[in-house]
C-alpha cells in the first residue's frame, strides 16, 4: 500500500505535550433527561486511559452508550459527572485537534467529494497545495479515485463513508474518534480500510478511540479492546492484545485470534 505524504504540524493553538498519559478519562457518567421528567442513565463510571499513539477499540452491545461517550471525549456532549482530559488539559468542547468518523458519513450534499475532504483544511486555514495532493492521494487509497467531482447524493452509502474517512485523516489529528466507521463496507473493502488506518495510525502516531460491533475488527485493529457492559456502559474488561504490529491478514485465522474472540464473546456474554 501506498505511503500517504505529508508532515505532522502542530496548530497554533496545539495542545501542549504533558507527562500524564495522552488521555485519561475518570469516572464518567451521563444521565439525560427525558421528556416526562426521568433520567436516563447512559454511562455510569466509565474510567479510561489512553496512551499517545495507542489504538483502544471500544466494543460492546447496542445501545449501550458507546457513541455517547465518543461525542463526550470529542467535546460534542457534555458529561453529568467525571473529566476527560488531553495532554494534561481538561476537554469541554471541540477541539481543532481532533478528527471523528461519525456512524453517518455526514457529508455536506452541496459539496463535492473533494471539497468535502477539504473542508477541515479550510477551517483551519491550511488549504495549500500539498493538502490538496494529500486529499487526492487519500482519494485514491480508499478506492474513489474518479469519483473526486460527484456529490454525495451520486455515491452509495459505503463510498460516502470513505470519504467521511477521508475527510477525518486529511490533516493528520491528533486524536481519531471513529464511530463505527466501516459499518457500511463490505467485507474485502473493510479489511483493506483496517490496513489503511493501521498505516496512517503508524506513519503518524495518532491516538485512536474506536467504536466497534465487531469483535474480529476490534481484535485485528487494536492494542487493547475495552469492552462495555450493557447500558448503563461501563468498562467490563480490557484485553491487551499483544499480536505484533504490522498486522497480517492471516493473523486472522491465527489460535491466538480466536483466543482472544473467546475471550471478547464470553465478556459479552454471547459464549460462556
Ligand atoms: N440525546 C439523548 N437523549 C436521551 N437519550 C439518549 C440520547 N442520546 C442517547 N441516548 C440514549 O443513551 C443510550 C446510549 O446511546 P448510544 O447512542 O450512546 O448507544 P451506542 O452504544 O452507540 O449504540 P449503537 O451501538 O446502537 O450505536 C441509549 O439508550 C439511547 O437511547
Ligand atoms: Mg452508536
Amino acid at each position: 500500500m501506498t505511503a500517504i505524504t505529508g508532515t505532522r504540524e502542530q496548530a497554533p493553538d496545539g495542545l501542549a505535550p504533558s507527562s500524564e498519559p495522552f488521555g485519561v478519562f475518570t469516572d464518567i457518567e451521563k444521565r439525560f433527561a427525558l421528556g416526562d421528567g426521568s433520567y436516563l442513565t447512559a454511562i455510569e463510571k466509565l474510567s479510561l486511559t489512553l496512551e499517545k499513539g495507542q489504538l483502544i477499540s471500544l466494543l460492546g452491545p447496542s445501545g449501550c452508550g458507546k457513541t455517547t461517550f465518543l461525542r463526550i471525549v470529542a467535546g460534542l456532549e457534555q458529561a453529568s459527572m467525571g473529566e476527560v482530559r488531553i495532554e494534561g488539559k481538561s476537554i469541554s468542547g471541540p477541539h481543532p485537534d481532533f478528527a471523528f468518523v461519525f456512524q453517518q458519513p455526514n457529508l455536506m450534499p452541496w459539496r463535492t467529494v473533494l471539497e468535502n475532504i477539504l473542508f477541515p483544511l479550510e477551517i483551519r486555514r491550511e488549504k495549500t497545495p500539498k493538502g490538496v495532493d494529500r486529499a487526492r492521494e487519500l482519494v485514491e487509497l480508499v478506492g474513489l479515485a474518479g469519483f473526486e467531482d460527484r456529490y454525495p447524493s451520486e455515491l452509495s452509502g459505503g463510498m460516502q463513508q470513505r470519504v467521511a474517512l477521508c475527510r477525518a485523516l486529511v490533516h493528520d489529528a491528533k486524536l481519531l474518534l471513529m464511530d463505527e466507521p466501516f459499518g457500511a463496507l463490505d467485507e474485502l473493502k473493510r479489511m483493506e480500510m483496517h490496513d489503511l488506518l493501521l498505516s496512517i495510525r503508524a506513519r503518524t502516531n495518532v491516538s485512536v478511540l474506536f467504536v466497534t460491533h465487531s469483535i474480529s475488527e476490534a481484535i485485528y485493529l487494536s492494542d487493547m479492546v475495552a469492552v462495555f457492559s450493557r447500558r448503563p456502559a461501563t468498562i467490563r474488561d480490557r484485553i491487551e492484545i499483544s499480536l505484533p504490529y504490522p498486522r497480517q491478514g492471516e493473523m486472522r485465522y491465527g489460535a491466538d485470534f480466536t483466543r482472544y474472540e473467546h475471550e471478547a464473546s464470553r465478556l459479552l456474554g454471547i459464549v460462556r
